[in-house]
């Protein structure tokens, strides 16, 4: 009951995360579109007004005429549209549901038993939501002390993004290093999700109520909250196509169970950006499709990166990581021995899965903390297992399955279900 509450919580929290970003995210790409596409007014009392630029657009049936203020306009109206919740809402609802995924069972889900550093895989539940929890504040940390001294008066711009740009590299590296792979992509994207919502928290919207406060009171506002509300939110919007992305990888485990998926990500990220620099130019009324094609050559590079090995030698897996697990749970079932022609047969392999897969992975689940299938993978019949081969091949061979190897698969099995011909 309880894992079903939990799922269902999971499910709540989701839809209120996807909407609340839909809702953000749509209307940081409309106020870029809006802010490049405005142009000179045309009408003489406009430009007497003070009005820098105008776009006429239509709508739902009606006709919209937006205006920019180049400097203050000489009164404010009271009722002022500020737009701040869709982005409290979302980065909220996120952190809310990497808690109930990811904090609760952080064994399973953060802690990277492969990785290479014996630091991080050796960590227990309580020092990986620690982690976790101190890389999120570091990437804040880092990304607005890199912009505060680097570019302090917008100035340097150019340098700064460059410098963005190492950062979240070093993020992917380091993520992929501590963390295990579903969780280091999405740690990576929060990293970005979290500088989006921290700069409209700390920066954008203080910077704005010290502007609308020196206007009501007669006063020219400093231009330099303009312009460092600019600033940040032009880096938002650099933000919010890799974001997108990195969230989503979770449901496609060919991104992060790759050896080296800390490049597949940067490649991602990188892809994100230079499509969203078109968009961004294009409402300016520059077409360049260099950057499209410079992002499309990324995903491509990404592809052929990201490919699986097409020889079926399975590298001797770490076994370390839940040997501890198996023991707990007090009942090591014994293995599959291969056979010495080679040739695998659907038995053997419904065997295998029997003993270290459906446990999770059954309509029902057995394993406690689990209510339903996970992900909808259901492989207690010989059909369903040959329907799933593809991915249970790929699962299998990059040691993302069994998870946490909670049901102790030997390295046998491993290379018995890479040789299996799914059939
Ligand atoms: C301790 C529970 C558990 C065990 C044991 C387990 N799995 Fe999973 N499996 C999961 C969870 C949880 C997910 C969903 C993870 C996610 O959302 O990425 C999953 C996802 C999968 C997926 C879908 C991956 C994707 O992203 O497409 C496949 C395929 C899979 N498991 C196969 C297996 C196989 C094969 C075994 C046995 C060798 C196995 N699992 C053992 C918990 C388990």
């Amino acid at each position: 009951m309880e894992a079903y509450l939990l799922e269902f919580g999971n499910l709540l929290l989701r839809w209120l995360h996807v909407i609340a970003a839909i809702a953000w995210v749509g209307e940081s790409i409309y106020f870029v579109m809006l802010d490049n596409g405005l142009r000179p007014p045309k009408d003489a009392e406009c430009k007497k007004k003070g009005v820098y630029g105008e776009m006429w657009a239509v709508h739902g049936g009606g006709f919209y005429h937006n205006q920019k203020y180049a400097t203050s306009p000489e009164k404010l109206p009271e009722d002022l549209h500020w737009s701040f919740w869709k982005s409290y809402v979302t980065w909220l609802s996120g952190f809310g549901l990497f808690t109930l995924l990811y904090l609760t069972k952080p064994s399973f889900y953060l802690v990277n038993a492969n990785s290479p550093w014996e630091w991080a895989a050796n960590m227990v539940g309580w020092q990986a939501n620690v982690a976790a929890l101190a890389f999120l504040a570091l990437g804040w940390i880092v990304y607005n002390e890199l912009c505060k001294r680097i570019s302090p008066n917008m100035t340097r711009d150019g340098i700064l993004s460059v410098a963005v740009a190492v950062m979240m590299v070093v993020v992917a590296y380091l993520s992929t290093h501590i963390f295990s792979g579903r969780a280091a992509f999405l740690l990576t994207g929060a990293v970005m999700a979290t500088a989006m919502s921290a700069n409209v928290f700390f920066w954008i919207i203080p910077g704005q109520r010290r502007m609308v406060k020196a206007m009501k009171a007669g006063e020219t506002p400093n231009p330099i909250d303009g312009l460092r509300g600019k600033q940040r939110s032009v880096h938002n919007t650099y933000f919010t196509l890799p974001v997108v992305l990195l969230m989503l990888s979770n449901h496609y485990s060919f991104t992060y169970t790759h050896p080296q998926s800390w490049v597949i990500m940067t490649l991602f990220i990188f892809a994100g950006a230079l499509i969203r620099q078109y968009f961004v130019l294009m409402h300016a009324g520059h077409i360049r499709p260099g950057y499209p094609i410079a992002g499309v050559a990324l995903i491509l590079i990404a592809i052929w990166f990201g490919a699986p090995s097409t020889s079926k030698t399975v590298e001797a897996p770490a076994a370390q990581s839940n040997v501890t697990a198996t023991e707990q749970a007090g009942e090591a079932v014994p293995a599959v021995e291969g056979t010495t022609t080679g040739e695998v047969t659907l038995a053997q392999v419904e065997t295998i899965m029997d003993n270290r897969c459906v446990q999770c992975h059954a309509v029902n689940p057995t394993q406690a903390g689990f209510a339903a299938a996970p992900l909808g993978v259901i492989l207690d019949s010989a059909e369903q297992i040959k329907l799933q081969a593809d991915r249970i091949k790929q699962v299998v061979a990059s040691k993302y399955m069994p998870l946490g190897n909670m049901s102790g698969m030997t390295d046998d099995e491993r290379a018995m279900i890479a040789a299996w011909n799914g059939q």
